[in-house]
């Protein structure tokens, strides 16, 4: 496997035995502390899961574990991530990525049972409450990554 691959202002690095991805204030690991930390979260999604963020895949590849969920929508805004990591990812029928903002996905009328939203970067962290509440309208049950840690 290349030790490094980039898109745009992307880049993926492996190094001993775990990956990374960073650029344009994003940054996610594979590690097992990131990895226990989006256990944490995908242990309380069930049936229709909404997922903002793709980053490196890792809570995705989890929740195609679950047999409890039935179809995964993942919202990732930067094309040159979905471009690094989807076609990576060990997916089944159920899942589905959308190209967009997840501030402009959680307006559509369809209703989910689940919605992960895990976007942290630096600039939008302060912007979790604002968030959480326009997804409470069209998911029954909202995981915010930081309440997992
Ligand atoms: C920390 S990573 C997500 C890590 C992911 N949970 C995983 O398991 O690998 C944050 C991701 O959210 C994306 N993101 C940030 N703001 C976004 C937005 N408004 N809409 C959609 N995706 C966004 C970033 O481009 C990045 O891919």
């Amino acid at each position: 496997m290349t030790p490094v691959k980039r898109k745009g202002d992307y880049v993926i690095r492996y190094k001993n035995g775990y990956c990374t991805l960073s650029g344009r204030g994003v940054f996610m690991s594979d590690d097992p502390t990131s990895k226990s930390e989006q256990q944490r979260a995908i242990d309380k999604c069930f049936g229709k899961v909404l997922v903002g963020g793709l980053g490196l895949g890792v809570a995705v590849e989890l929740l195609i574990q679950k047999d409890s969920v039935t179809k995964i929508v993942v919202v990732e805004k930067e094309a040159e991530i979905i471009e690094l990591v989807w076609g990576h990812l060990r997916l089944n029928d159920n899942c589905k990525i959308v190209w967009g903002d997840i501030y402009d996905y959680i307006k559509t009328t369809e209703h989910f049972d689940c919605c992960y939203l895990d976007i942290w970067s630096e600039r939008k962290e302060g912007e979790a409450n604002k968030l959480v509440k326009l997804a409470e309208k069209i998911a029954t049950n909202v995981i915010w990554y930081s309440d997992n840690l």
